[in-house]
């Protein structure tokens, strides 16, 4: 890919439609230049005029028969360096899944052979239905990368997941995908995330634990590699393949943990504590393995330290503390508001974990970045793309405090 990327944008016909258009100006905002195809039912929805305006090109519509020149069409849609499909509705997406081409949409689909993003969008039922849950895992198997819609209040007034995602997840999975992402904008700066969920032992064998996968912070550690950052990542427990270029710290305790932070912290720029850390561990640890012997068992615990209050008192000017706050239920963000300032933080990411659906284990994410001069919040995304979002937030603030200004992307 050389120059401008070129975007070919795919409407079909939900109510959703009417988002296509802001996203057609995200996209072109992060740099693409966008092309329009709808099927017959999406210009029911928003007329082909809206998009022909914006984007600056012809669209095109309809079916194979009655579209003029249909394989010059396929054609100019297979120059596209990415094809996006958003929204895309249950019919389309099983279309696609099945491999039917029976208009110029999911004629184009068939014949293209670059990377495909979806953002499905349909009522809550016929997302749940086990028909469209195998449509979308065909469509993965497929190589689409489905942006999956988030939960609201839908069109037909029920709440529930299958609103499409926020055009804003989508413009950040595009620019992913395309990687236009290959920022630069870490460059030069030592970066240390912690991540994992630390595990306190008990006995020589048994432990007190938490579900953290380690995800989030691994994206963050690959993403902030790729931007050009020296990155430590400092893990607890965590089964993942190895991120290409990054140092790995093994930190299974709290304790030790607390160690490797306060030892590189000196020489970092940026401290990303994404880990899960025992807030108690074992006053004494048993030698060897408990045996059953007592109908009850008191294990005496104390607090382990607390990283983040400690970062905050030993930390240099300039350097930039970011938290994460896994927080149960939506009163969470008043908490981390608290947390913020509490713990002396440049930036909090807040996640609510009383979802299944997104934080401990999943491979997706839904977050609000707070930072002292405001909160931007980021629609459920994959844990890759809200690690890009969390970096693009934190380069903007680092280089705007050296008096460095990033153009918005
Ligand atoms: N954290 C830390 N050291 C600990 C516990 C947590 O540095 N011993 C960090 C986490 O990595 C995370 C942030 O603190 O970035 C928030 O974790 P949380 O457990 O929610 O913080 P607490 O201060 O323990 O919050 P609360 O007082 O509500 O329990």
């Amino acid at each position: 890919m050389t120059g401008q990327p070129t975007v070919l944008l795919g409407v079909t016909g939900g109510i959703a439609a009417y988002k296509s258009a802001e996203l057609l100006r995200g996209l072109q905002k992060a740099g693409m230049d966008v092309r329009v195809i709808m099927t017959d039912a999406a210009t029911r929805f928003v007329a082909p005029l809206t998009f022909e305006t914006l984007s600056g090109h012809a669209v095109h519509t309809g079916d194979l028969l009655r579209a003029d020149s249909t394989i010059a069409h396929i054609e100019e849609g297979n120059a596209a360096d990415l094809f996006v499909i958003a929204p895309l509705t249950a019919n389309t997406l099983a279309k696609m899944a099945n491999g039917l081409a029976d208009n110029l949409l999911t004629a184009t689909y068939l014949a293209y052979s670059g990377t495909v993003v979806a953002a499905p969008s349909m009522n809550t039922n016929m997302w749940n239905h086990p028909a469209t849950q195998r449509n979308v895992a065909t469509l993965r198997e497929q190589g689409v990368f489905v942006v999956e819609p988030g939960a609201g209040e839908l069109a037909c007034g029920v709440y529930g997941s299958g609103r499409m995602a926020e055009p804003d997840s989508i413009v950040a999975e595009v620019k992913h995908r395309l990687q236009v992402v290959r920022k630069t904008d870490l460059r030069g700066m030592r970066v240390a995330i912690t991540a994992g969920g630390t595990r306190e032992p008990i006995d020589a064998v048994r432990y007190m634990g938490n579900r953290s996968s380690g995800k989030m912070g691994v994206a963050l550690a690959r993403a902030a590699f790729d931007r050009g950052a020296s990155v430590d990542l400092i893990k607890a427990n965590i089964d993942l393949p190895r991120a290409p270029g990054v140092r790995e710290h093994d930190t299974p305790t709290a304790r030790a943990m607390y160690r490797k932070v306060m030892d590189l912290l000196p020489d970092i720029d940026i401290l990303f504590m994404a880990a899960a850390v025992a807030d108690y561990q074992a006053i004494d640890t048993a030698a060897g393995k408990m045996g059953k012997s007592q109908d009850h068992l008191s294990v005496r615990l104390e607090p382990t330290a607390d990283i983040l209050c400690e970062v905050a008192t030993e930390r240099r000017d300039g350097q930039f503390i970011v938290g994460f706050a896994a927080e149960f239920g939506p009163e969470g963000l008043s908490r981390s508001r608290e947390k913020l300032k509490r713990k002396n933080l440049d930036m909090i990411v807040f996640n609510d974990i009383s979802r299944s659906d997104i934080g401990f284990n999943s491979d997706y994410n839904e977050v609000i970045i707070l930072t002292p001069g405001g909160e931007s919040k980021v629609g459920r995304a994959p844990k890759e793309t809200v690690a890009e979002i969390i970096l693009d937030h934190t380069a903007r603030e680092v280089r705007a405090r050296r008096g460095e200004f990033l153009p918005v992307t």
